[in-house]
């Protein structure tokens, strides 16, 4: 399955909340592979803590290199607690993107070479997850109209589109997603089935402080409220706009450690360390889950 990470803004969690459902899909066994699509603003190697990790999947799209770059997360992380890969866990790999990134605008060989590539990743792994540059980008665009292509016919592809959770961001996430020149409008120009394009999108959304957990429950009486109340706005510009409960994969906490570094979130950052919280890994082992739950997609 290919799983495209969107979103309307630069800094929503697309990639850090990305890169964790990846990791926990890859812990329960599954084959996963990561790629970086972020053409302006690759950061996918840093998530995974794989140091030097950029370069070629760019050049690859471009026609610069034969084959792009492929690393074995397990392998290849500094990440403390990750250097072996963990009993049961499916294979981690990460396309990172190159070094100096910077948008490029996509040709017809570049299209022939990622429905390529799509293919090959779709029978060996079971998520191929693509993170794309944000906004209207040229990544989006290439993701659109690769999937369009006959040869893609077959190969289910799902749509998150990350978002925080502000009234900026709420609008934005909409209207990149049902406005002009959104990814409906540009997935009709292209020739998707609307309607089936439509049901293959769903929100995420990110870095939210949820007023009934802790630390934000036990705030001032006056600031409490108005959290609440902000809280039931943004509830309802959300509904309205289109990205209603049912529309919604699922909700990460603000957490801490991501305020502060971008990365994954062990059982041992949870459990033994106790930095991150647990409603964080929670909500990842949700997203990770949900990605293939009928009842959320239904049934294919
Ligand atoms: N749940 C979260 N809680 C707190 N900070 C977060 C959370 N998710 C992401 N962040 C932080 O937000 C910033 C932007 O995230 P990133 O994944 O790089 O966004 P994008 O890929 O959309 O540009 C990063 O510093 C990241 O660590
Ligand atoms: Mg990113």
């Amino acid at each position: 399955m290919l799983v495209f990470a969107a979103s309307d803004k630069g800094g929503t969690g697309r990639s850090v909340t990305s890169a964790n459902i990846a990791f926990r899909r890859a812990l329960t066994g599954d084959d996963v592979c990561y790629l970086d699509f972020d053409f302006g603003s690759p950061t996918a190697a840093a998530v995974f803590d794989v140091p030097d990790a950029r370069g070629g999947l760019h050049s690859y799209l471009r026609g610069q290199a034969q084959e792009p770059v492929r690393l074995d997360v397990w392998a290849r992380t500094e990440h403390p607690t990750l250097r072996h890969r963990p009993a049961g866990s499916g294979s981690l790999a990460l396309f990172p993107g190159d070094h100096s990134g910077g948008e490029f605008a996509v040709g017809k060989d570049s299209v022939l070479r990622c429905v390529d590539l799509f293919l090959r990743l779709h029978s060996e792994f079971d998520v191929v997850v693509v993170d794309l540059s944000a906004g209207r980008s040229y990544a989006v665009d290439l993701a659109l109209e690769v999937t369009a292509r006959p040869e893609l016919r077959g190969v289910g592809a799902r749509w998150l589109i990350y978002h925080r959770w502000t009234r900026q961001h709420v609008i934005a996430a909409s209207g990149f997603a049902f406005g002009p020149r959104g990814i409906l409008d540009g997935g009709a120009a292209r020739g998707h089935d609307v309607e089936q394009l439509r049901g293959s999108i769903r929100f995420v959304r990110a870095a939210v402080p949820d007023p009934q957990t802790p630390p934000w429950s036990l705030a001032p009486p006056a600031q409490y409220a108005w959290m609440v109340s902000c809280d039931q706005d943004l509830r309802r510009l959300a509904a309205d706009r289109g990205l209603g409960h049912t529309v919604t994969l699922g909700s990460v906490p603000l957490d801490p450690v991501l305020q502060w570094r971008e990365q994954l979130i062990t059982d041992e950052d949870v459990l033994s360390s106790q930095v991150a919280g647990l409603e964080t890994l929670k909500a990842f082992e949700h997203l990770a889950e949900k990605l293939t739950d009928d009842d959320v997609w239904g049934t294919p």
